[in-house]
């Protein structure tokens, strides 16, 4: 590792294999992956995907979008179905973030985007100054301006920041980098008909919330709005880089040749990943099995952790789970990977579960009996 920057805090283990749900390190220890990636191989390693992304090697893996690529235009459907947005293609979520500030600054003619405290929308400068956590900007300058943070499920500091410059505004409906908090349904009914009064655009992020995480497709869905403006990344192509941002059709001509782009996006690799990951998703009730399997998860998770004196709540919605805890959580972490099972934090107190879609009822179980013994064993430390 001496010749990376230290801008990780790594793990002294490597994952050298890895097949359905579990990985392997470089010394055959097996592990039940209760992060996908972070919130990124949401299928787990699974045997479609990987077919697909061979078999679009043996053809052709990278065209430049200056000819037709009618893979970029089968993930577009399959996204947007029965829904009135254009897609764009790109590599990560930041990038998509990008994307998404740049159309509503462009279609609006307007510049001040309002955001959320707490919030986490990537690491380049335009997503970077989006995020509502001071810490993640530090030693940077200054970021790029006219962006202001509200409170989240609180729609009168939304209305307190809005000027005749308000943009967008733009929200993860579950914060997830900053302790897995749940926007409350009200507060984002209210918040999308504010919006559509006040002729400002919302944008929803849902690189981390998309692609099945919650239980539907995109976590939208769940509170009954249209974004005009939503952001895809990390599960789109289960490990494969690519991000995606979709805008109403109504705002396609601020996207005209020319204005953005991206050497890499929707390349044919990442297109065929992404279109065999949809199928998966949009398979016969399989975002219905696993919207119950996590209710179901998330009630065992309950009955065996809430009671226990350094758990202080279980949160989350669908596969998006998080404990908060008292207790230490890089020991609960490195406690959780000693037996077997691999957990992310958020915040600076939340343990962070993201299973892969696929999970089946004894990983479950197997991960509720780890979870309980290192929360236990750190009693009684
Ligand atoms: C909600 C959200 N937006 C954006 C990003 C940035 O995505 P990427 O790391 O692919 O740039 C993340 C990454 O964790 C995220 O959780």
């Amino acid at each position: 590792m001496g010749k990376l920057f230290q801008n990780y805090k790594r793990a002294d283990v490597e994952f050298i294999k890895a097949e359905g749900n579990y990985l392997w390190d470089q010394k055959g220890k097996s592990y039940l992956d209760f992060a996908s990636g972070i919130g990124v191989t949401n299928l787990g390693f699974h045997p479609y995907v990987k077919a697909a992304l061979k078999k679009q090697a043996e053809e052709i893996w990278h065209s430049p979008n200056l000819y037709r690529n009618s893979l970029q235009e089968e993930v577009a459907d399959k996204l947007i179905g029965g829904y009135d947005y254009l897609a764009y293609f790109c590599n990560s979520g930041a990038e998509a973030n990008e994307a998404a500030i740049k159309l509503a600054r462009k279609s609006s003619g307007k510049q001040e985007i309002i955001s959320f405290k707490n919030s986490f929308h990537g690491r380049t400068f335009g997503s970077l100054s989006a995020s509502g956590q001071e810490t993640i900007k530090k030693g940077f300058g200054d970021g790029v301006p006219h962006f202001s943070y509200a409170v989240l499920n609180d729609l009168d500091s939304v209305k307190r920041l809005v000027t005749e410059d308000t943009a967008a505004v733009m929200l993860e409906l579950v914060q997830g980098e900053s302790g897995i908090h749940v926007a409350d349904r009200t507060f984002v009914s209210d918040l999308a008909a504010f919006c559509q009064q006040q002729e400002i655009l919302l944008i929803v992020d849902e690189v981390q919330t998309g692609m099945g995480r919650t239980g539907r497709l995109f976590s939208f869905e769940h509170y009954g709005i249209e974004p005009d403006i939503f952001t895809l990344a990390k599960g789109l192509g289960n490990g494969f880089p690519v991000g995606a941002m979709l805008g109403k059709s109504a705002l396609g001509s601020a996207f005209s040749y020319g204005s953005h782009g991206s050497t890499f996006g929707g390349n044919k690799l990442a297109m065929a990943v992404s279109s065999a990951v949809l199928d998966v998703l949009q398979g016969d009730n399989f975002l219905q099995t696993v919207r119950l399997n996590a209710d179901i998860l998330q009630q065992k998770l309950k009955a065996a952790l809430a009671d226990l004196p350094l758990v202080t709540d279980i949160r989350g919605l669908g596969y998006m789970i998080g404990i908060e805890s008292k207790a230490d959580l890089a020991d609960l972490v490195a406690g959780a990977r000693a037996r077997g099972l691999i957990v992310l934090t958020a915040g600076s107190n939340v343990l962070r579960l993201l299973p892969p879609l696929t999970l089946t009822e004894e990983q479950g179980e197997q991960a509720v009996a780890v979870l309980q013994a290192v929360f236990q064993k750190d009693r009684q430390d």
